[in-house]
């Protein structure tokens, strides 16, 4: 799977570097980490400064320091970053060169039916998104009459993430959905498709389909169940998954992590809510589903990362939410509470 072995640092241990980032990140990922602290208690912990804040009080988004740590990091658990729409001269999103500078080529976006009321059984799908090319080169040009934008997609990087996503579905339901826009984009999606259909014959095992990102958008809303695997180049993978994640519970709900040469990288597919953030409110389920995924996939510790899932699974189950998920109003916690209750189910305390 990752081609990042594990590091294991002198005291035989895993050493994470800890990015809050942005808004929520603030909230989610200490609940995280002290969820990691409790289900792994030898992890090392090495909290690091980035982001949008850290630009406007440092005019540096991520510091020397921060790069340092994260070069002596066997993993990283990241929060979530702002990135305005208008240009800010001298920032770039920070996820963006984490993920292009670290080259962590694949980001894995699942998205499963939770135990909450009211929402639809059954969905059990992984979106493989491209992390390093398409539009996401950020190369543009232009003035206020005209812009143009570089979409750049090479056979390495579209079989790279391409056997990724068979290997992975090999392991689940054996159905890859390659993901595209041919029909217009003949040269760019047409490469991504072409060789995305040329892997397929290497796994004669698994069942490849192609679908067009339209009509994608539309059956991932009507019958998210029929996906198992879904391919798909960097934008349309980031749309989607947002999309994706309704059936999960919603953004507040939805994990990922990157993976690469670098450390993985685990993140929320969410962003910094500066809607909700400082409120207390935010779900810290997306972070620690995330956690979950870097110890199990990340690290190679699949017991505990089980351990982590089966925690968040057993208090959402008995009911207990933030107030963006559906359930009985005497069971709306805040973040830290959410937290509290996973690390208590995970110390066998009583916690319902
Ligand atoms: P967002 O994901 O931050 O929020 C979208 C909506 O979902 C908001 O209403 C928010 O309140 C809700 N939401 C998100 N996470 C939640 C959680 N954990 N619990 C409850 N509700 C949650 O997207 P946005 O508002 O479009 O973007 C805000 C900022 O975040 C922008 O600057 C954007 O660029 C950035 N962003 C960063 C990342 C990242 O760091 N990976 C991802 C997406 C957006
Ligand atoms: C995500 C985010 C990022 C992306 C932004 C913040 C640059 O939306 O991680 O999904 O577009 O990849
Ligand atoms: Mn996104």
């Amino acid at each position: 799977m990752s081609r990042h072995a594990p590091r294991v640092t002198r005291h035989g241990s895993n050493r994470i570097c800890v990015i809050e980032g942005d808004g929520i990140g603030h909230e989610v990922v200490p609940a995280a980490v002290e969820a990691l602290r409790t289900v792994a208690p030898d992890l090392e912990f090495v909290p690091a400064e980035a982001g949008f804040e850290c630009f406007e009080k440092r005019g540096v988004a991520i510091p020397e320091e921060t790069w340092a740590a994260i070069d002596a990091s066997d993993g990283i658990l990241f929060g979530a970053i702002s990135a305005p729409s208008e240009d800010v001269p001298g920032y770039e999103p920070v996820i963006l060169t984490l993920r292009q500078r670290l080259r962590l080529y694949a980001n894995l976006r699942p998205t499963v039916s939770p135990p909450l009321p009211g929402l639809r059984r059954g969905v059990d799908l992984l979106i493989v998104r491209e992390n390093t090319e398409g539009l996401y080169v950020r190369t543009e040009w232009g003035d206020e009459g005209s812009a143009v934008a570089l979409r750049v997609i090479t056979r390495e990087a579209s079989a790279r993430i391409a056997r990724l996503a068979f290997e992975l579905a090999r392991k689940r339901r054996k159905k890859v959905t390659v993901v595209h826009k041919a029909n217009v984009m003949r040269k760019t999606c047409g490469l991504f498709r072409a060789v995305a259909l040329e892997v397929a014959r290497d796994y004669p095992d698994v069942e490849a389909e192609e679908m067009l990102v339209d009509a994608m958008a539309m059956w991932l809303a009507k019958a998210p169940e029929r996906f198992d695997v879904v391919l798909t180049p960097n934008l349309f993978g980031d749309i989607l998954s947002d999309e994706a994640s309704v059936w999960g519970g919603g953004l507040g709900m939805a994990p990922s992590l990157n993976l690469g040469d670098g450390p993985p990288l685990a993140e929320p597919v969410h962003g910094s809510a500066p809607d909700i953030a400082g409120k207390g409110i935010a779900n810290p389920v997306a972070a620690l589903l995330s956690a979950a995924m870097l110890l199990e996939v990340g690290l190679g510790r699949e017991r505990e990362g089980k351990r982590l899932r089966e925690a968040v699974w057993a208090v959402l189950g008995a009911g207990y939410h933030t107030p963006d998920l559906p359930g009985e109003e005497g069971k709306t916690v805040t973040t830290a509470e959410f937290g509290k209750l996973v690390c208590a189910y995970l110390r066998g305390e009583p916690w319902g």
